[in-house]
């Protein structure tokens, strides 16, 4: 993993709010009756205003600017002809460059009304994404954060995916070190300011087994089960860690 500057994180930092516009559009569109590839063309069209590149379109051949997972889907969902209904939930994730430094970052939203253990699922992965951005700064380590995570899942009984991680991020999307949604507490490596993590829990209502479809892309659960993933991109500096993909970007643990 390369150490980023202050200058280099000012442009991850840029990065993060045109990914932060991308999702508060896309929340905001994202209502029955709305298919996932026009929610994608606005995504495409918040990038761009904002001077940015979508990091996801061409990356390996992926075709889209966002993914979209509805439902069982867990991520790389690509966007398509599906028309949104009343119930549903929607993961999408989202990554931007800016002058070549990344942002990435992903939520799970519900359409409409959905019963409160679903509602529960989307906040308990979401709280599971803040307490790893607590471990995140310099001294912890990577076991901290996937601790963290895994152990928000625990008294829920939820699966934790194992099989995809989050990661490094800066010149690349992914880059080293993989972080991941479980570890043991003052194990792995060692965290110092100039790393930017990219933390992203993606918990399931039932077992944690994931299938990749014919697509090679789109990965749901196994057994059918919801699905939740969140995910912010964390800039880690001597004076706290910036949580660069939030609206307004917040210094934790300073
Ligand atoms: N945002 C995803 C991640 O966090 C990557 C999307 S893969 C792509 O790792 F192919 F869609 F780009
Ligand atoms: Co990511």
């Amino acid at each position: 993993m390369t150490m980023k500057s202050p200058a280099d994180f000012d442009k991850m930092a840029f990065a993060g709010q045109c990914v932060a516009e991308v999702h508060a559009a896309v929340r905001a569109a994202a209502v029955v009756g709305v298919t996932t590839r026009e929610l994608d063309a606005i995504a495409s069209e918040v990038v761009r205003r904002h001077g940015c590149r979508p990091s996801f379109l061409g990356y390996h051949g992926y075709p889209a600017t966002i993914c979209t997972s509805p439902n069982s889907g867990i991520v790389h969902g690509i966007p398509d002809d599906y028309r949104l209904v009343e119930g549903d939930i929607l993961s999408v994730d989202a990554g931007a460059i800016y002058q070549g430094w990344h942002g990435d970052a992903a939520f799970t939203m519900a359409i409409g009304e959905v019963p409160d253990t679903v509602t529960r699922l989307l906040e308990v992965t979401e709280q599971a994404l803040w307490n790893g951005i607590a471990q995140a700064k310099a001294g912890r380590r990577l076991g901290d954060i996937g601790s963290a995570v895994e152990q928000t899942a625990r008294p829920h009984g939820y699966g934790v995916v194992r099989e995809y991680v989050g990661h490094g991020i800066g010149r690349s999307m992914h880059e080293a070190p993989d972080v991941h949604n479980f570890g043991d507490p003052g194990k792995g490596l060692k965290l110092k300011s100039g790393m930017a993590l990219a933390i992203e829990p993606m918990f399931n209502m039932g077992g944690e087994e994931t299938v990749t479809l014919e697509d090679g892309w789109t990965v749901v659960t196994a057994d059918g089960s919801l699905s939740a993933h969140f995910e912010h991109t964390v800039l880690l500096t001597d004076k706290g860690s910036l949580v660069s993909t939030l609206p307004e970007p917040v210094l934790v643990g300073a």
